[in-house]
């Protein structure tokens, strides 16, 4: 008998066990409450597809990030989609991040063997947060503008670092074309590295430990 292309395929890379253990895998009678990780990971993909084709036409620098958002807006094709799907997406993400989190924590699935879970998915609220705010400069209209110039100002309350945390953020006293390429360099590089590792791992414990069930009252 002559083996079919699955077989053939999964002897040498092991798809089909691959593909059974995530989309096949056992799961409990839940309910859609447990859609919101799924819901969140969703816009996570929108973000990312959007973002990249943002980044095409977008120029962080203050000469032109203004100009060219304003050009991907009125004379783009499709610009104004695309930007607004990245526009709302953001605003979806840390909607959806925070009602997922509701879930787990009004379920107690954070309990012992996901506590891990747990851990890697306040680092992806962090990143979240950290994403909206570094993506709010970068339209480099007067509200990004002032936002940034109040929102970096806080760091200054921190004790002892306050001022170290300003200049930092800053990359210098006031918001100028540094703070601009930092803050577009840190939410299209560093915070997509450390999204896409902490979220493989945050998954990669959902599908090794399962999933919870709801909690049901005892007969
Ligand atoms: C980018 C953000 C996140 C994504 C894409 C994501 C994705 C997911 C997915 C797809 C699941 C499977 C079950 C479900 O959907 O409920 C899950 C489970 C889980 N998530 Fe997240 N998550 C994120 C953020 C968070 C946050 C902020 C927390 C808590 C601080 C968290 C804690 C957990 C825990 C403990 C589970 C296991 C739940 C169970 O076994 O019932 N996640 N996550």
């Amino acid at each position: 008998m002559t083996e079919g292309p699955g077989t053939w395929l999964e002897e040498r890379t092991g798809a089909r066990t691959v593909w059974e253990t995530l989309f096949l895998r056992k799961i409990p009678k839940v309910n859609w409450l447990y859609t919101l990780g799924s819901a969140t990971l969703f816009v996570v993909v929108n973000q990312i597809v959007t973002g990249i084709l943002l980044t095409i036409y977008y120029v962080p620098s203050p000469q032109d990030a203004y100009d060219t958002v304003n050009f991907i807006d009125s004379s783009l094709p499709a610009g104004w989609l695309i930007r607004g799907m990245h526009r709302w997406g953001a605003t979806a993400m840390v909607a959806l991040v925070l009602l997922h989190m509701l879930r787990v924590l009004y379920h107690g699935a954070y309990k012992y063997p996901r506590e891990i879970t747990w851990i890697t998915g306040v680092i992806l609220l962090l990143i979240t947060l950290a994403f909206g705010f570094t993506g709010y400069l970068l339209p480099w209209d007067q509200k990004a503008f002032w936002a940034t110039t109040v929102g970096t100002s806080i760091m200054d309350a921190v004790p002892g670092i306050g001022d170290w945390l300003l200049r930092a953020a800053r990359g210098g006293e006031e918001l100028s074309a540094v703070t601009l390429s930092r803050f577009f360099g840190i939410h299209v590089w560093i915070l997509p590295a450390a999204l896409l590792v902490t979220l493989g791992f945050h998954l990669y414990l959902v599908v090794r430990n399962g999933i919870t069930e709801p909690p049901r009252r005892k007969d």
